[in-house]
């Protein structure tokens, strides 16, 4: 099996900051560092972390084309790997790049467009790379939470079924990045509306398979902590109870491989 990681397999029993079980129980972000933790709609650093050590090398470039306020793009830099990022938002491009070290390349664009993907090749291949070794995907839980007025936000798209056809696009750009037998990770949680569940989680899953992309691990991770519902507990419990529906407790960590 060719080597994706750094692990010392001599003495794996060192590596117990790595969980190989599927359920992540995260007690509290972890907000060392550059991290903030601000933005609305972020996810903890231990999740691009874990994602990185497992399935990269020291010098390998990972890709978040949802990249947000850059919590893939800090870990990248105190881990020694090189960073792409995308991200629709120009304001967040511009505050991560007053945070990050030069070499890391930040594009401000939409990742379900080719053209950008084609911008970042013409880039790579000027620093001699022709692909990157992980993608960490970590995109709106469709329209839970409106990231800006930008019709091609996934956060603004009009129903589903654009959502999910938007999502692929972004995956599909980023599998012909990707380094045959590397690494693709999606964050994504589900949503309620017009009392249904709606699974995103098992939506984003099939397109990423019907793609191509073999599925090596569903993980599910705890969501304590949520902003929106932080101090809340008993009103959302009430709720709840007084009706037919579940509280959001989790969400889902989804792996794929390429080729
Ligand atoms: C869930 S947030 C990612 C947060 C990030 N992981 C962090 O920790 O800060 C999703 C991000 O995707 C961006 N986004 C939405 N649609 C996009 C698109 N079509 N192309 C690029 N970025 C997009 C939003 O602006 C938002 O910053």
């Amino acid at each position: 099996m060719p080597k994706f990681n750094d692990f010392d397999m001599e003495n794996w029993k060192e590596l117990t900051d790595i969980d190989t079980g599927s359920l992540w129980i995260i007690e509290r972000r972890d907000n060392i560092g550059k991290h903030r933790g601000f933005y609305h709609g972020n996810f903890v650093p231990q999740i691009p972390r874990h994602f990185i050590k497992r399935f990269t090398k020291l010098g390998d470039v990972v890709l978040d084309p949802f990249m947000g306020s850059g919590t893939t793009a800090y870990e990248c830099e105190t881990l020694d790997r090189d960073f792409v990022g995308i991200d629709i938002k120009p304001e967040m491009i511009a505050y991560v790049r007053e945070r990050l070290n030069e070499q890391a390349l930040l594009y401000e664009g939409d990742s379900t467009d080719e053209k950008v993907f084609d911008t970042i090749c013409a880039d790579l291949q000027k620093h001699n790379r022709k692909n990157v070794q992980l993608v960490v995907l970590h995109p709106p839980y469709f329209d839970i939470l409106k990231f800006s007025d930008n019709p091609k936000d996934l956060s603004n798209a009009k129903n589903l079924d654009e959502f999910k056809s938007s999502f692929a696009l972004v995956v599909n750009n980023c599998i012909k990045l990707l380094e045959n037998g590397r690494y693709l990770v999606v964050v994504i949680g589900d949503k309620y509306s017009k009392g249904q569940w709606h699974p995103l989680g098992f939506y984003c899953m099939n397109e990423c398979m019907n793609l191509g992309l073999t599925l090596k691990s569903i993980i599910v991770k705890n969501m304590d902590g949520n902003r929106a519902k932080q101090g809340k507990n008993d009103i959302w419990r009430y709720r709840a109870l007084s009706s037919d529906y579940y509280l959001f407790k989790h969400e889902y960590i989804l792996l794929f491989k390429k080729g």
